[in-house]
């Protein structure tokens, strides 16, 4: 038996590949130095209390006749990588972010869709506004410059509308629109970097979420 074990050991050392992918998996997997996504980060089970899907599906209002079906496509070909949607208290919109890092809104067929606000004075057109290239890679090395609005919402009160950008955290800009004022770009000492959407709650508290604690966008 003994024979049999160290002849096995011989043979596995036999071979350097194979040791060395092993070796490699074995570092993949445990992630001594927590460099991967996750690592540092300490995971706690929790139980949820989620209704069961079929209790919830039961009384789901459905589409059951597939009328999203006959919906027809609006806005082809006019804005790229619009995210949140909003509208004002005029009822004015949808106001949207772009991925060029732009904040726009409908204004009806006679203007269409006009530039609303800007989250960074770093925003210029040359740099940010590349049509259907803003959702491609393309983008990728100018996005932390023009910024990129994802979560929009009206206080219908003040008419100011609070923006969650990735790169630029929460902003606020009035009812004219124009260059957002930054209101929060670090929580608790830690710098904001997915700011990704946000509420605001009936006591006039704004709620938001940051993605990533380790990455940014891109
Ligand atoms: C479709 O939904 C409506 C309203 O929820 C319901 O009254 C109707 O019976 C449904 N029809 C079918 C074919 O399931
Ligand atoms: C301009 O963009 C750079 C790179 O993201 C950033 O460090 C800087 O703070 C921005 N400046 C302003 C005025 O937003
Ligand atoms: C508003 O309500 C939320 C949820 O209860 C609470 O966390 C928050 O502190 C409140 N804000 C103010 C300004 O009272």
């Amino acid at each position: 038996m003994e024979q049999k074990g160290k002849h096995r050991e011989e043979t596995f050392l036999q071979h350097p590949v194979l040791f060395i992918v092993v070796l490699v998996f074995g570092f993949v997997l445990m992630d001594p130095f927590e460099i991967g996504p996750v690592g540092g980060i300490e995971f706690r089970p929790v139980k949820h209390d989620i209704a069961p899907y079929k209790h919830v599906m039961a009384s789901w209002p459905r589409d059951n006749k597939s009328r999203l079906g006959n919906g027809k496509l609006e806005f082809v070909d006019e804005v790229f990588g619009p995210e949140s949607l909003e509208f004002d208290g005029f009822g004015r919109g949808p106001y949207t972010g772009l991925a060029d890092g732009r904040i726009v809104r409908w204004m009806g067929e006679d203007i269409g869709w006009e530039t609303f606000a800007i989250v960074t004075s770093n925003w210029s057109e040359k740099l940010c506004a590349r049509g259907v290239d803003s959702t491609t890679s393309k983008q990728w090395k100018h996005e932390k410059w023009c910024g990129r609005p994802l979560g929009l919402r009206f206080n219908k009160d003040s008419g100011d509308l609070y923006i969650a950008d990735a790169y630029y955290g929460l902003l606020v800009v009035g009812p004219g629109g124009g260059l957002a004022t930054p209101l929060a770009t670090h929580v608790e000492g830690r710098q904001i970097l997915f700011a990704n959407d946000l509420d605001i709650h009936k006591n006039g508290s704004i709620f938001f979420t940051d993605t990533s604690r380790k990455y940014n966008r891109v």
